[in-house]
């Protein structure tokens, strides 16, 4: 019998290209393929791409490069690219790289295997009729008792300077049944937190029981499965927090007290170009509304700075916000330029204006960040353990509020919810001990 074929699989991205790779991982397992580490060792390698800022489509580029040498060396070596540059560039990657052997969209990713089985050039971008999910084998690559879990795909809300609703088109929810049964297997394999994933996540509308459920009914009929301890979900629009959802906040005790919520500036003037379809104040209400509900509600925000027009008068409002809503962690980007999207078109702000603006915007974020870690020091909270600490006798897992923390506990167990007290904070964790 011969060895079973490796396939090496790296992920740019977002936390879908997360789950959209275990699953491919999965497909191909039922193919003959295992996993490996060693690119060298691999017969596929499948790059699994981003194409939200410019820098993180070339990346795609240069590592195809570097596989260069271990395609002329074995020619029988597959190499597939995968994801968001799969499908905004189609056959274009396979004419700039030839080395390329398959591309393939992310929704027709469950075709991955019959691709990988074809000779020749291969190239798959359509947005089938039928859903991949159906066509795809069951949860197995699991990394502990955490997991991913995709809900929604695409968005139809034209952000202008966003490619997400052009590579994952528009937005579809899976059915209300198919995820319950994803997660109720989740369970059964020893996963106690599942993250809800979508574009936009809150637009949840699958088909359930009666109709279209929510995002908020979905959540809480989650919580009904016994064993599962907690829920998240991401990435919301602050348009679709509806009077459902931000109440499961106050009285599903699963759903965790944190909550990313993009705003991407805080200039009206902005938010208006950037078709963001909200104010700032629109904002406040929302963030007020869960706090009122959830007051330890902790949140998260991505931001843009430099998109084109925006002033010095629009970036102090975006300092403003931020002050005001104190974040517990946030990302934040350079406006970065993407083809085909409105926002192109436009005159971009100075590259030396947006820098300086992004330096000051992180130090507020980080100054805010390790405020609120150190203001957790002497408190207790509730952390799930994900793994054993690098230390002898160490856990390391993630609280309520989404700290990463290592507690001192020699016989904690990988899935155990414990309650510790936190003893001090680093930059980007917490240290504990355990209490019970
Ligand atoms: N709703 C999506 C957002 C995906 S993009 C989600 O599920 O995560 C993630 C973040 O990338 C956006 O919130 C935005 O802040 C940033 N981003 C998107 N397009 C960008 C661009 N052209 N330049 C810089 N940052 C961008
Ligand atoms: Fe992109 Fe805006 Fe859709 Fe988020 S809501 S994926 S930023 S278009
Ligand atoms: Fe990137 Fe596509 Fe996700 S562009 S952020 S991998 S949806």
């Amino acid at each position: 019998m011969s060895d079973a074929k490796k396939l090496f699989i790296k992920t740019y991205g977002c936390q879908m290209n997360v789950y959209d790779s275990e699953r491919m991982a999965e497909a191909m397992g039922a193919d003959g393929y295992t996993l490996t580490d060693v690119v060298e060792d691999a017969d596929m390698v499948l790059l699994n791409t981003c194409h939200i800022r410019e820098k993180a489509s070339e990346k795609l580029f240069s590592d195809l490069g570097r596989l260069r040498p271990l395609k002329d060396a074995r020619p029988d070596l597959k190499i597939g690219v995968a994801g968001c540059v799969a499908q905004a560039e189609g056959a274009e990657i396979q004419r700039r790289m030839p080395l390329v052997d398959i591309v393939v969209g992310p929704q027709a990713y469950h075709r991955l295997p019959a691709l990988a089985r074809a000779t020749g050039p291969q190239v798959d971008t359509e947005f089938p009729a039928e859903d991949k999910f159906d066509h795809l084998p069951e949860r197995r690559a699991l990394r502990g008792p955490t997991a991913f879990l995709t809900v929604q795909e695409g968005c139809d809300k034209f952000c202008a300077f966003c490619v997400v609703p052009y590579t994952r088109g528009s937005e579809v929810s899976r059915p209300v049944d198919r995820i319950l049964r994803e997660t109720r297997d989740l369970v059964s394999r020893g996963v106690r937190e599942v993250t809800l994933l979508g574009q936009n996540v809150n637009g949840y509308h699958g088909a359930g029981e009666g109709g279209a459920w929510t995002l908020g009914r979905l959540i809480r009929s989650l919580a009904q499965v016994e064993g599962l301890e907690r829920v998240r979900y991401m990435t919301s629009h602050p348009n679709d927090m509806d009077d459902d959802l931000i109440a499961a906040h106050g009285d599903v005790p699963q759903l965790m007290p944190y909550l990313h919520l993009p705003v991407q500036s805080g200039s009206d003037r902005i938010l208006k170009a950037m078709n963001r379809k909200h104010t700032r104040d629109d904002y406040f209400r929302v963030i007020d509304r869960i706090r009122a509900v959830r007051p330890d509600t902790l949140f998260s925000s991505d931001f843009i700075v430099g998109f084109p027009g925006e002033t010095d008068a629009d970036f102090a409002d975006t300092l403003d916000l931020v002050r005001r809503v104190g974040y517990g962690q946030s990302y934040s980007f350079k406006y970065s330029a993407r083809p085909g999207t409105p926002a192109a078109e436009k005159p971009p702000v100075e590259a030396a204006v947006a820098d300086r603006r992004l330096q000051e915007l992180q130090a507020l974020i980080l100054d805010q960040q390790r405020a609120g870690q150190e203001a957790m020091v002497g408190r207790e909270v509730t952390v799930l353990y994900e793994k054993a600490g690098r230390q002898p006798g160490q856990m390391v897992g993630k609280s309520d509020h989404l700290h990463a923390v290592h507690v001192d506990d020699a016989t904690g167990q990988v899935g155990e919810l414990a309650r510790v007290r936190v003893v001090a904070s680093a930059a980007n964790s917490l240290s504990a001990v355990r209490i019970s």
